[in-house]
């Protein structure tokens, strides 16, 4: 099968989110599966040089938005065995950052109508175009308002995901015309209209020919008032097409066995030099050296979906405990400065990195004994995934993704591979911390955990099957 993969970000290449993890591991899991599959990106400036370098450019094109005609340059380069498109044009993406500007919304019109219309141009004739969140959903519209005039589009499919429903992409009416280019046709409750408004995502969920969200329990979870961002009523009437599709992680990226960012490489049998990660990580991070004493960490954005408020509430009780604790990430400013202040106030306990570093990211998640994500809502949650790989045990509020990829300790059987809390309360988070402390003294229940956690299948492996399941149901049609 063809398929065009398109994103507004993508591992290696930009990146602000879990989005770029998907985008930059899932289509190499599809491509092994024997599929034709290109990604299409736009090019923005923050791309680094090494890639630009080996791209070539091979084709120009313009779309037309409103009355405007506006260039699309075509560059390309084969990236572990993918073939990539970067769409060019100075006027929109040669600028320092990625989100963020007045006219984004004019901005990835631009580019879903280019991705829309590229395989015209370099010869290849999509099957499936497979887009992401709101940056790329008009995709989905634009190939049924092709096809009215230009029978190339007739048997071209649309799957669209959602990785956050949050974020939308809500604009004004008047760029329907001035900039989309598209009737009012489209401007109703049952199209992209969202309160006088338009709602680039919405028109994903409604022109899509399938549409997903990155795990099963997010699927339903869309579906209420308290999780649908005020869409829970078009997804409903639309369910017949959603499902869910639990992300997976690159085994070869994340991978205790040969990872060079960490300080000791380990597998299952050899779990005992996991310590060595924790000596290294103190040393670097000026912590006292310890390989005993159990250390907690986050990795993550610091924003209120992630379940920092849960954290501030209980961090001084937290400190009671005989632990160390650290966390890496940037965000909001109240967080950061809370994490700045306990590190003074505990600098034997806790390390807050309040910058993102890749490498130091992966000695966190070799290093750590128990990996905390007590999020609000989260569609599937990637760093849970990797904690796992790593050995090192979540602890996590049961809801979205987290529910579906943290199997909940059983003190009998001792299966399981974390620790779950259901209510959003931050003493229950507290007691699950707590219970995992406990479980920690108990050496040989711990390592079991370990072992369980880390062969957990979180690869691509599946759910690639169960995306190129739904393609074949609809290309059929
Ligand atoms: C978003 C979601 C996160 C998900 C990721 C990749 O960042 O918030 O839960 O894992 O997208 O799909």
């Amino acid at each position: 099968m063809n398929i065009l993969y398109t994103a507004s970000e993508a591992v290696p290449f930009i990146k602000t989110g879990g989005l770029a993890d998907v985008a930059g591991s899932y289509p190499r899991a599809l491509k092994s599966n024997n599929n034709d599959v290109r990604v299409v990106l736009p090019m923005y400036k923050s791309i680094k040089n090494k890639y630009f370098e080996s791209m070539e450019k091979i084709a120009e094109f313009h779309v037309d938005l409103g009355w405007r005609k506006q260039y699309v340059g075509v560059m390309t380069m084969e990236y572990e065995g993918v073939i990539h498109y970067f769409l060019d044009n100075e006027y929109y993406f040669d600028r320092d950052g990625i989100y963020g500007y007045f006219d984004d919304g004019e901005r990835f019109t631009w580019f879903s109508k280019a991705v829309t219309l590229l395989g015209k141009f370099i010869d290849f004739k999509p099957d499936v175009i497979h887009t992401n969140d709101w940056h790329t959903a008009l995709v989905n519209l634009y190939v049924k308002d092709f096809a009215l005039g230009d029978s190339w589009f007739d048997d071209i499919k649309t799957v669209f995901t959602i990785h956050n429903l949050k974020y939308q992409g809500v604009f004004d009416p008047e760029m329907l015309g001035d900039i989309m280019g598209v009737s009012e046709n489209y401007f109703h409750e049952d199209g992209i209209k969202f309160y006088n408004q338009i709602n680039f995502l919405k028109g994903g969920i409604v022109y899509s020919d399938a549409f997903t969200t990155v795990s099963e329990n997010y699927a339903q979870e869309i579906k209420t008032q308290y999780f649908g961002e005020q869409l829970d009523g078009i997804i409903r009437k639309h369910e017949g097409k959603l499902s869910g599709i639990v992300n997976g992680i690159d085994y070869e990226e994340f991978n205790p066995g040969k990872d060079k960012n960490i300080f000791k490489n380990y597998d299952l049998r050899s779990v005992k030099r996991k310590k060595e990660n924790k000596i290294g990580l103190q040393k670097k991070f000026g912590l006292p050296e310890d390989s005993d004493i159990p250390m907690v960490s986050m990795v993550t954005r610091l924003v209120d979906m992630k379940g920092l408020d849960l954290v501030a509430h209980i961090f001084e009780e937290l400190m009671q405990e005989d632990i160390q604790f650290v966390v890496l990430g940037t965000g909001d400013k109240r967080y950061e400065d809370m994490f700045k202040y306990f590190s003074h106030k505990y600098p034997q306990k806790v390390y807050a990195g309040l910058y993102f570093n890749e490498q130091e990211a992966h000695g966190i998640y070799a290093a750590s004994d128990i990996f905390l994500m007590p999020s609000k809502f989260e569609p599937c949650g990637i760093s849970q995934l990797i904690a796992m790989r790593y050995g090192t045990i979540p602890v996590v509020r049961s809801v979205g993704g987290l529910k579906d990829t943290v199997i909940p300790y059983n003190y009998e059987t001792e299966e399981g591979t974390g620790f779950t809390f259901e209510n959003y309360n931050a003493h229950d988070m507290l007691f699950k911390i707590k219970e995992a402390l406990a479980l920690y003294n108990d050496n040989a229940k711990w390592n079991n955990l370990i072992k369980k956690a880390m062969k957990s299948k979180t690869d691509w492996n599946e759910s690639s099957k169960k995306y190129v399941k739904l393609y074949k149901s609809i290309v059929k049609k």
